[in-house]
């Protein structure tokens, strides 16, 4: 969709600073100009919509009712996160997806796994960055669980060993990638070339802009989306500040604001994003309608509870993740 009235505004905007700031009309023509130009040559347009629609809205168009529902991290609370255990139950308990971590193993297996270490959700220690695939596929991803009696043992899944297993049960993907753009993205990149299902059936996400920029970049074909929480620099999700120092929550909190004018006014457009996913106390129906407007699909997180569900559901009417398909539980952030 064409946002005809806010690019005119936005560049009235940055005309009228510059005019201000340099007191020449010349410099702000060239200056507004030379922005509208980099915007026009770098940003990539968004997938056609009627393919986002199928891959972000699959149970409107094929059962006819309901929004679609993702399980986060698989469905970490009714079963081991990032498992294939973990895909088959939230595929058995109705989900339509799944959303999946990415990581790398010190020798480069690209795996899933949340964490930075795997102490949480494995019996074993350290950062993944430290270990070696066959290392790693030691370990139990079921240990901590709470229900780690039924499922006893479970792998560290590749990337690969998932995406079978989410084609099999013909779930949507939504791919979380944290960092390492260069790799992720080229990993990616060939899981889709391998499995070109993949372009009708997943999405993927990075709370990094950089990293949907390159995949975008890499292969403009692939369905994409931001994902945002307000206040993530200067603030944890429960809303306690990150910082003691006065300053340093000044200076983020400042950056925060920036961060969010950026992904709602130009970063979006940059990136061709086909959805945004956004934590669950930042949506209301004018928020879901200000992206609607822009073609932009709003997903919500994480939507732990059965009254909000409901809301999701018969209210905003928008897509959401999960970390249970049976029960309440608490919040992750
Ligand atoms: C973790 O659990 C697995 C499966 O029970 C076991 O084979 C492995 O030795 C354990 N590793 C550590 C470091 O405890
Ligand atoms: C994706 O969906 C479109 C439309 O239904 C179809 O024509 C195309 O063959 C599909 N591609 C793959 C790889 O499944």
């Amino acid at each position: 969709m064409l946002q005809i009235g806010d690019e005119v505004v936005y560049f009235s905007v940055v005309f009228l600073l510059v005019v201000l700031v340099t007191r020449s009309a010349t410099w702000a023509t060239l200056l507004t100009a030379f922005l509208y130009v980099f915007m026009v040559m770098f940003r990539f347009p968004p997938v056609p919509a009627d393919r986002a629609a199928r891959v972000l809205r699959p149970r409107a168009l094929f059962s006819g009712g309901g929004v679609p529902v993702v399980a986060h991290r698989g469905g970490s609370h009714d079963a081991p996160e990032n498992t294939l255990a973990a895909i088959r139950e939230a595929s058995r308990n109705g989900a339509t997806g799944v959303e999946l971590d990415l990581s790398f193993t010190a020798d480069g297996v690209p795996v899933l796994m949340h964490d930075e270490t795997v102490d949480r959700t494995t019996n074993g220690s350290g950062p993944i960055s430290k270990l070696q695939f066959v290392q790693l596929r030691r370990l139990n991803a079921a240990a901590h669980h709470r229900m780690k009696d039924r499922f006893n043992v479970e792998k560290v899944p590749t990337l690969q060993e998932a995406v079978e297993e989410c084609i099999r049960h013909q779930l949507t993907i939504f791919f979380d990638v944290k960092g390492q753009p260069d790799m992720a993205v080229s990993v990616l990149h060939n899981m889709f070339k391998k499995f070109p299902v993949l372009y009708n059936s997943s999405v993927v996400s990075s709370f990094e802009p950089k990293v949907i920029y390159k995949m975008r970049q890499t292969d403009p074909h692939v369905i994409t989306a931001l994902t945002h929480r307000p206040w993530r620099l200067s603030r944890f999700g429960d809303g306690t500040p990150r910082s003691l120092s006065t300053w340093s929550q000044l200076w983020t909190g400042v950056l925060d604001v920036l961060l969010d004018w950026a992904h709602h006014r130009v970063l979006w457009k940059l990136c061709g994003i086909s959805a945004i996913l956004v934590q669950k106390d930042f949506i209301s129906r004018d928020y879901v309608q200000y992206w609607a407007e822009r073609g932009v699909e709003v997903v919500g997180w994480t939507v732990n509870t059965a009254v909000e569900k409901e809301y999701y559901q018969n209210l905003l009417k928008i897509s959401y993740m999960t970390d249970s398909l049976l029960e309440d539980c608490d919040p992750h952030y």
